[in-house]
């Protein structure tokens, strides 16, 4: 569950744990996403430091969750931001991070996952939560 330290991701992965699922929470807020696992339990959860905008940090996080649970068969990408501003103080680099997390965080969302479960990976369910490319201003 990428993005799953805090609302609808959060949320998600409740139900799943609920449902009997192992969830692997991945997202950049560390001292929420180790909060949600203590509610959760253990054994039902793991949390992982993930930038979904960064390769190094998608291999880290799929070698773990290898590691602790086997092959990844499910992926929600629903790690995701809104910029906020009056239009005249956005700027590019702020209109990059909304691309590159909302846009670049999720291909290729089958792609994600080791050498060995990538073929897996590939008929595994990969779910998207609908977010907005743009920014809102
Ligand atoms: N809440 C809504 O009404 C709504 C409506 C449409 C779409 N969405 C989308 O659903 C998703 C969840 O929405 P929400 O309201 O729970 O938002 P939220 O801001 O509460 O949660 C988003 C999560 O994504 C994480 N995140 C941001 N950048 C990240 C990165 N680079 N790597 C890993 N994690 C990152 C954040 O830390 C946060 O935990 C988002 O993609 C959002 O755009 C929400």
């Amino acid at each position: 569950m990428t993005g799953g330290a805090r609302g609808l991701g959060a949320a998600h992965a409740r139900r799943l744990v609920a449902e009997d699922a192992k969830v692997v929470i991945g997202d950049v807020l560390v001292k929420e996403g180790q909060a949600l696992v203590e509610e959760l339990g253990a054994r039902n959860a793991l949390f992982v430091e993930l930038d979904v905008t960064s390769e190094v940090s998608w291999t880290a996080a799929v070698a773990r969750t290898e590691e602790v649970y086997g092959k990844v068969t499910g992926l929600v990408n629903n790690a995701g931001l809104v910029h906020r501003c009056p239009i005249e103080e956005l700027t590019e680099a702020d209109y990059r991070r909304v691309i590159d997390v909302n846009e670049i965080g999720v291909f290729p969302a089958p792609r994600r996952g080791s050498a060995t479960s990538s073929r897996r990976a590939r008929r595994s369910p990969a779910a998207r939560t609908g977010t907005r490319t743009s920014p809102v201003c």
